[in-house]
């Protein structure tokens, strides 16, 4: 399975930011990308910016985030059709930041994985535990319930368009990484999860970890069994770094 390298840019970068961050990132990577499929995750505002910088390459586009309902009155929220107007591919669903900051439920990032399947936009489903959550022994049902919650009612049909991305919260921006036994035992278990649902097509979804991968640990987590890309917030801010982690998949 050829892994999926994603940077989620946050809410970082202007508009000539963005530009000069994805063309320097294009002249930084191999052309044709052999090794690994890229995306990026620029903030809405730099999505068309961002679309145009990487037009000549591989490089995928998608949203942070998105709301189901395709119009009407939700004021801030920007809807799928409007992510395919702009030209985005993808989005995100259900970052840890979303769940945590933004109070989105379980069912509410169900919606928006199915609003965007219904649209051809590929979701990527996030899932992970708190601290507080792995310190109490409780993982593996927070994992098996953010997983089976949010792909309810995706058929196997679909699986080729879905990504779950594994980012333990405590791990997301802290410096802290999983080591390679605790990712792997997550990605096992959502790799089981997938089979359950899905049978043998749950074996072709990737699955990508998330929580500062850097250059410098890339290799090693991208080489435990079931983590088939990584989700980057900090080190895809910078072409070299994010250049480094796309590196190792080769
Ligand atoms: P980080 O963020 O790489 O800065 O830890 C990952 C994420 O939130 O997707």
């Amino acid at each position: 399975m050829k892994p999926l390298i994603a940077g989620n840019w946050k809410m970082h970068m202007t508009r000539s930011a963005a530009r000069e961050l994805a063309t320097a990132l294009v002249r930084s990577i191999p052309d044709p990308l052999e090794a690994a499929d890229v995306a990026l995750y620029p903030p809405f505002t730099c999505l068309s910016d961002v679309l145009g910088a990487v037009s000549d390459s591989e490089i995928s586009v998608g949203a942070q985030n998105m709301h189901p309902q395709d119009q009407g009155a939700f004021t801030g929220e920007i809807s799928p059709s409007m992510l395919l107007d702009v030209g985005a591919t993808r989005v995100l669903c259900g970052h840890s930041e979303r769940r945590q900051l933004f109070g989105e439920s379980d069912d509410f990032v169900n919606q928006k994985v199915l609003a965007a399947l219904g649209h051809d936009i590929l979701p990527t489903l996030c899932v992970g535990e708190t601290l507080a959550e792995r310190e109490a022994g409780q993982t593996a049902a927070v994992v098996e319930r953010q997983v089976r919650a949010g792909l309810a009612g995706v058929g196997a049909d679909k699986t080729g368009e879905v990504t779950v991305a594994y980012e333990p919260v405590w791990a997301i921006g802290t410096g802290l990484t999983a080591t390679p036994a605790q990712a792997g035992a997550v990605h096992a278990q959502i790799r089981a999860l997938l089979q359950d649902l899905w049978a043998a097509a749950g074996e072709t979804v990737r699955i990508l970890y998330g929580g500062s991968v850097k250059p410098a640990n890339a290799r090693e987590l991208l080489g435990v069994p079931h983590v088939n890309g990584a989700l980057v917030g900090g080190a895809s801010l910078s072409a070299p770094s994010f250049a480094g982690i796309i590196a190792a998949t080769s």
